[in-house]
């Protein structure tokens, strides 16, 4: 199963964040190779690495030293606008906050990550965000605006915008950190669903319940992984 390329190769990753008083280790040397299909998840106490780590591999952010190869691309050796052209392409990126643009309906909402990449009329970008927000049970709010919506209906329609590119790549930032339980037992079973039809997934989450629905659990500590482990 895991001979073909992984999607994501990380070696001797470093991130350092220097400050006046101190340097910050966030990452302290990761190593990791996740394959395609894959549903990991990322576990460990605040401030450990789990959001810098997101942010690397979702090209938000980049290391200090040491290699990422997303799609055999090796990341560090490309440009900005490389950078941004392969973060389009590959990622879909769901955040703890929904990060909706407020102004904008749910439909235009999802579009973007589309309107990004270019390549695609206005009918097309609207068919495709409708068939995304179809597949996380919201398309009958197309024309809300966020604010409108419940924090669980937001999520779904962050999940349609991360889902409407078709990525290779899935990052969730404890995406039910400010749900009640039920929207985020609702998240996390649309998580798993995505993760069945296909997705790969890295997710980081305090809940070791919603842990556990990921075959694979990280757990990280002071910017290292210290515990890698799948279930059979
Ligand atoms: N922009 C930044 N500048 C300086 N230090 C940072 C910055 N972002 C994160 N850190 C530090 O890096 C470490 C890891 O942070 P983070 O990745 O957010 O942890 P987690 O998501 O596991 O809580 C923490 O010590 C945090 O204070
Ligand atoms: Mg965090």
């Amino acid at each position: 199963m895991n001979s073909q390329q992984p999607l994501i190769a990380l070696r001797e990753l470093r991130r350092i964040y220097t400050t006046e008083q101190m340097e910050t280790h966030a990452l302290a040397g990761i190593d990791l190779e996740i394959h395609p299909g894959e549903y990991v998840a990322i576990e460990g106490p605040s401030g450990c690495g789990k959001s810098t780590l997101l942010s690397v591999l979702g090209l938000l952010d980049e290391p200090s030293s040491g290699d990422y190869i997303l799609a055999g691309v090796p990341t560090t050796e490309i440009d900005a606008e490389e950078q941004a052209r392969l973060r389009n392409r590959e990622i879909g990126f769901i955040f703890q906050s929904f990060n909706l643009i407020p102004e904008m309906t749910v439909c235009e909402n999802v579009e973007l990550p589309l309107l990004y990449r270019g390549g695609l009329d206005a009918r097309a970008r609207r068919q495709a965000a409708e068939q995304a927000l179809k597949r996380v049970g919201m398309d009958h709010r197309a024309d809300h605006r966020p604010g409108q919506l419940s924090g669980g209906q937001q999520q779904r329609a962050a999940i349609a915008r991360a889902l409407v590119g078709k990525p290779s790549l899935l990052l969730a930032d404890e995406p039910t950190g400010n749900l009640d339980t039920e929207s985020g037992e609702q998240v996390m079973a649309l998580l798993g669903e995505l993760h069945e039809a296909g997705a790969t997934l890295v997710m980081v989450t305090h809940n070791p319940a919603y842990a556990e629905q990921a075959r694979r659990r990280l757990r990280m500590r002071d910017g290292r992984i210290d515990q890698d482990q799948t279930r059979s």
